[in-house]
């Protein structure tokens, strides 16, 4: 089995004061989280849940969005509640996949952001592809400008080989079983420390492989982002 995890259970603050989280916020006169699922609903027939998880204040809301939008057609997607940090999230939707499904040492899970509406075909085949073959994988860009390291924020510390170094985006996709023990194995200041699942990976010292990803498969964080957006629509025509 084959799974998606959305995960829109932030609030974005971000992106300012706007009167809901961004996932929300309309891109061409559509939620961008419909945007994000719509390129999920493509792999329809390869999926075996699109679970969006969403924050508990805008569940109903989230629901009838999916519902107004994909029609008689939304029986694959879940809508669930998530939890206060990024990772919670994950969790809670790792949880509801353990309790719904006969999970096997197969299953994979591909978690992705709501608010990466640009991700393309080719990233969601790559990730369900190499996380079959390698149980962890990442989906990053290199990093465009150089990377400087200062210790304390005031003088450089060291300024390393820019090659070397990505740009985290997602999806992340994980073999669901070992993913589960991966978060049993973890103390929760360490998942409150660690800002996405493989860094929780690196914590275990557990490989997480590089799938590559595209510029435009970028996070819509703050209100610049959202022109950029709006943009790129635009230009699409
Ligand atoms: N996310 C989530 N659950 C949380 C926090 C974040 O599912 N408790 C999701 C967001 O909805 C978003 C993705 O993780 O789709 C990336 O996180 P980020 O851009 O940091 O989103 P927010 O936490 O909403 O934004 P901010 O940090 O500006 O508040």
């Amino acid at each position: 089995m084959k799974f998606a995890l959305i995960l829109a259970g932030g609030t974005g603050q971000r992106m300012g004061n706007v009167e809901m989280p961004k996932q929300f916020l309309l891109l061409n006169n559509k939620a961008i989280i419909l945007h994000t699922l719509e390129k999920f609903y493509l792999f329809k027939d390869e999926l075996t849940k699109i679970i969006v998880v969403t924050h508990p204040n805008w569940l109903a809301y989230t629901q009838d969005l999916i519902r107004k939008n994909f029609e008689k057609d939304s029986s694959i997607f879940e809508v669930i509640k998530g939890g206060e940090t990024r990772n919670d999230t994950v969790l809670c939707g790792i949880n509801y996949i353990s309790q719904n499904f006969e999970i096997t040492k197969d299953c994979i899970v591909l978690t992705h952001d709501a608010v990466r509406p640009f991700i393309s075909y080719q990233i969601i085949r790559e990730n369900i592809d190499k996380a079959i073959q390698y149980g962890a994988v990442d989906t990053v860009i290199d990093s465009i400008d150089t990377i400087v390291y200062s210790e304390d924020g005031n003088e450089i510390t060291s300024i390393p080989e820019r090659a070397k170094y990505y740009q985290g985006q997602t999806p992340q996709s994980f073999k669901v079983k070992e993913l589960i023990v991966a978060f049993s194995q973890l103390a929760k200041v360490q998942m409150d420390t660690a800002t996405d699942v493989a860094k929780l990976y690196g914590l275990l010292d557990k490989s997480v492989y590089l799938v590559k990803g595209e510029q435009l498969n970028f996070k819509i964080t703050t209100p610049f982002d959202l022109t950029v957006a709006k943009a790129l629509l635009e230009r699409e025509g």
